[in-house]
């Protein structure tokens, strides 16, 4: 199996053919590695799996905890790290510092960073000096306080003239790929053919040159806030709870562990 690098990303533009989902753990990377070309260490981690409100809590050690086992799962897929709230935001050096150290202790491909036109110039320096970048914009969760929560974005002419322009300034930066989150579809539309780098829509239509779901929504194992585009496949969430009760009433009826469970019960079994 040949690793799947960001500029084979970067040459599958234009097909709708680049399959996406998030990880942060080992086992659900190598689940996915086979069937997916990006897997994406999001930050959405902190309310997925640690029950934040926001992803504003998310520190740069936990994604980088969460990196170093994805990249364990990950023998094909690339895999690209969300970077932290209030980690690159300060200065291209603080950017490069702490992008540089992800890359680094986890040995994944490139980062991702929310940003609008603040962001760009940040991007040129960090590509110039060797870190590939998604660049992720529309919905920005790292900017919910002042975009007054989770909406969808670009839906005026003016602010997909806005959202095409930072399209295009990614691009210029060097960009290897845009992560396009919640925003209308003519808006997404109009990105994508604008730039010739590819889009990885999430909330974005199909007119995205790719698709990304995070993983514990499809497989309905977070249920607490369940976007419109956040199709679930299964409900593993009832699944689990009926395991769970099936273990508490075996182990309270004494039918767990039985016989083959012990050691040194049956002249079968060691
Ligand atoms: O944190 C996350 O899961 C994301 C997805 C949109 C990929 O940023
Ligand atoms: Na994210």
């Amino acid at each position: 199996t040949s690793k799947i690098t960001t500029t084979k990303i970067q040459a599958m533009k234009g097909r709708g053919q680049i399959v996406s989902l998030t990880a942060y753990t080992k086992p659900m990377a190598a689940l996915m590695d086979p069937y997916v070309d990006l897997i994406i260490v999001g930050d959405s981690t902190g309310m997925v799996a640690y029950g934040f409100d926001s992803t504003l809590p998310v520190t740069l050690d936990m994604m980088i905890l969460h990196g170093v086992a994805v990249v364990r799962g990950a023998e094909r897929a690339c895999v690209v790290i969300d970077i932290p709230f209030a980690t690159y935001q300060e200065s291209k050096e603080q950017a490069y510092r702490n992008c540089a150290r992800v890359l680094i202790e986890t040995g994944a491909q490139a980062v991702k960073l929310e940003g609008g036109m603040e962001l760009v110039e940040t991007v040129d320096f960090l590509v110039q000096r060797g870190i590939p970048v998604m660049a992720h914009i529309g919905l920005r969760p790292q900017h919910a306080n002042v975009m007054g929560g989770f909406k969808a974005q670009a839906r005026t002419e003016q602010t997909t003239e806005l959202l095409i322009k930072e399209a295009l300034a990614y691009q210029h930066a060097g960009a290897f790929s845009l992560l396009v989150e919640g925003v209308f579809e003519a808006a997404a539309r109009r990105v994508t053919e604008a730039v010739a780098i590819p889009t990885i829509g999430i909330g974005a239509s199909p007119a995205c040159d790719g698709q990304v779901l995070v993983t514990e929504d499809m497989l309905g194992l977070f249920t607490d806030f369940t976007p419109k585009f956040a199709k679930q496949y299964v409900n593993l969430s009832s699944t689990i709870a009926k395991v769970f009760a099936e273990f508490e009433t075996d182990v309270r009826s004494g039918k767990f562990p039985a016989d083959e469970h012990c050691f040194g019960m049956s002249a079968n079994h060691e």
